[in-house]
């Protein structure tokens, strides 16, 4: 048997059930079908479908490698299945993130957002999968650091001989598209200067000093892919834990706190991010607020054992009950910023539009 196994979350919105609030059971069984012939045909190893408020995410286990033109194609056909079926439905915002309907070589760019890893299988191999909706991508950069470069969170960090040495970052420019490495701890506070504007810069995936791979997550910003106001990107971030990495608990606690997130209503909002058992993952209010799901699975020989619904734990209550008096504090703002995001990022929703109709009426001042 072939060693290394890649581990693939491919997620788009395919169509909502009420509005942008949920999905429909029929995608998800669509997927699910096709998926069980993909790993029939040994094309993929295991597979698990789950939903995140209207978004599909389709969890897979293979032999291919990332970027791989296969497992991408895939993943492309599943989604424009389960929109026809979501037309079928009249589903709301049916095929909303397949900005096209010629698909070649990768599936980047063309509105699903992927995260993907590929390992040596450790003699256990715990990893979680941690998916969200109603925010976007830089939505991962505040818990990526907490869990990779915090001792405060991360006591491994202090503790552990395995985890002393530290991890490095790779973070995105997503609107100048340019890369670079920081080191933690010996760099944090640079790292800080990017992380910190999580609109612009955002954490793509993080190693240990050895160059292992420790966490991936998906950058892609649907409204500089599409060159207009789509809907948010709902990201998503895998993460292998416990030996060389933080330990589960350590990855689960930087979502013990409310963080605020841009997204929530027409994207257009800062809210905070409520950590979720998957059958709360279904934002409602205000159309959120944003909300974060994570799946815990053993992988055995590529088999996706689990999964475990980590945020189903009553510990997280405080963080929730935190997120809803938060909500309730930024919903008083209306439609004043900083509820509203600033002007900058609006320029990526629909109030661009309204504000070119207002244009002509406005006198210079002598
Ligand atoms: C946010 C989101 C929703 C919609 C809102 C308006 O990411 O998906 O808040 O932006 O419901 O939706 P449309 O423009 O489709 O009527
Ligand atoms: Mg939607
Ligand atoms: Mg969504």
């Amino acid at each position: 048997m072939e060693k290394k196994v890649t581990l693939s979350t491919i997620k788009a919105d395919v169509g909502g059930l009420v509005g942008h609030s949920s999905i429909h059971p029929d995608l998800c069984k669509e997927a699910e079908n096709r998926l069980e012939t993909a790993k029939k045909q040994e094309k993929i190893l295991d597979y698990y479908v789950t939903a995140c408020g209207d978004d599909l995410e389709l969890i897979m286990t293979h032999r291919k490698g990332p970027d791989n033109t296969e497992i991408h194609q895939m993943a492309w056909d599943i989604f424009w299945a389960c929109a026809e079926t979501a037309k079928k439905l009249k589903l709301y915002g049916a095929g909303q993130d397949l900005l096209t309907d010629a698909f070649s070589n990768t599936i980047r760019g063309m509105g699903p957002g992927l995260a993907e890893m590929e390992f040596e299988e450790r003699k256990s191999e715990p990893i979680i999968v941690f998916m969200a909706d109603k925010t976007s991508a830089g939505a991962w950069n505040l818990p990526l650091y907490k869990a990779f470069a915090d001792p405060f969170n991360t006591a491994g960090l202090v503790i552990s001989p395995s985890l002393h040495e530290g991890f490095k970052f790779q973070v995105h420019d997503v609107k100048g598209h340019k890369r670079i490495f920081f080191d933690a701890p010996e760099e944090i506070y640079d790292l800080l200067v990017f992380i910190g504007a999580p609109s612009q810069y955002m954490v793509k995936s993080v190693y240990t000093k050895n160059g292992e791979i420790a966490a991936a997550t998906s950058t892609e910003r649907l409204a500089l892919t599409a060159g207009k106001y789509v809907g948010k990107d709902d990201p998503v971030y895998i993460v292998r834990c416990q030996g060389d990495f933080p330990a589960v608990g350590e990855l689960l606690e930087p979502f013990t706190r409310a963080q605020l997130v841009e997204g929530w209503m027409r994207g257009s909002h800062t809210g905070p991010l409520m950590p979720v058992a998957v059958k709360d993952a279904n934002p409602s209010r205000f159309d959120g607020p944003p909300r974060v799901t994570a799946l815990g699975f053993q992988i055995a020989d590529g088999q996706l054992i689990g999964p475990r619904d980590m945020f189903d734990d009553p510990s997280f209550d405080v963080a929730r009950q935190e997120c809803n008096r938060l909500a309730d504090h930024m919903r008083r703002h209306g439609p004043f910023e900083p509820h509203r995001l600033p002007m900058e990022e609006m320029e990526y929703t629909t109030m661009p539009q309204v504000m070119e109709r207002l244009e002509s009426r406005w006198e210079d001042l002598n």
